[in-house]
């Protein structure tokens, strides 16, 4: 299954794709993780997307639209992935059109920008393996320690008020045109992220039939 998960910044897009790859043995392609280990690895292309990851800015369409190119062309996507986190604009959206790739489903996570707020300041991350936690709503099993490869948990730099209130508004203003694409094509499938992480996982297994 290709699958595309929509949603605000801290809408739950990390934690339920864990899920769904968990559950169908595909992996999550995450433009944000590519990003930050880019950022993180200090390579000119990384130093470049700090620029605007920084300031909550989408990174330019020119340049995601390559990344994501040659990740989904990896032997490991062949049977399919989850595509956490892009398309983020009408542009990247035709540009997987042009690509050829048949998406079988179009999740969208709504949460309210209050409950979005909420989440982003609790928000912990490994920085190895891009796992997301939280201290009260999903804390890891060892305080600080990333369940999944053992890596100490950092907050992101990305994760302060001001800049997820840019991030948010660039979510209402360039990403959600790109929603509405699919909305148009009778794709979506609108899901209440609000709630228990396992119940959305629910609702989102139920609406795949999976
Ligand atoms: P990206 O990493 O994709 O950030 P984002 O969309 O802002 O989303 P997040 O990763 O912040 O949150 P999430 O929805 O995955 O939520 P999570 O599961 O962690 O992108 C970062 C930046 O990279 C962008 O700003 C942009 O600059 C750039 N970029 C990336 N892709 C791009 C693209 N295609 N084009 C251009 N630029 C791009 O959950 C959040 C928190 O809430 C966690 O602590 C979690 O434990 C907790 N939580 C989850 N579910 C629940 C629940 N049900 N109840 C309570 N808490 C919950």
């Amino acid at each position: 299954m290709r699958i595309i998960l929509f949603g605000g910044p801290g809408a739950g897009k990390g934690t339920q794709a864990s899920a769904i790859c968990a559950r169908l043995g595909i992996p999550s392609v995450s433009t944000g993780n590519i990003i930050r280990e880019a950022i993180a690895a200090g390579t000119p292309s990384g130093k470049e997307f700090k620029t605007y990851t920084d300031k909550g800015e989408l990174v330019p369409d020119s340049l995601v639209i390559d990344m994501l190119k040659e990740r989904i062309g990896r032997p490991d996507c062949e049977n399919g992935y989850i595509l956490d986190g892009f398309p983020r604009s009408v542009p990247q959206a035709e540009a997987l059109e042009e690509m050829g790739v048949e998406i079988d489903a179009v999740i969208s996570l709504e949460v309210s920008d209050a409950e979005i707020e909420r989440r982003m300041t609790g928000r912990r991350v490994c920085p190895k393996c891009g796992e997301s936690f939280h201290i009260v709503f999903n804390p890891p099993k060892t305080d600080m320690v990333c369940d999944k490869c053992g890596e100490t948990l950092v907050q992101r730099s990305d994760d302060k008020a001001e800049t997820v209130r840019e991030r948010l508004r660039v979510y209402h203003s360039q990403t959600e045109p790109a929603k509405a694409f699919y909305e148009g094509k009778g794709k979506l499938l609108k899901i209440d992220g609000s709630g228990p992480v396992e119940e959305i996982t629910a609702r989102i297994f139920q609406a795949l039939g999976i």
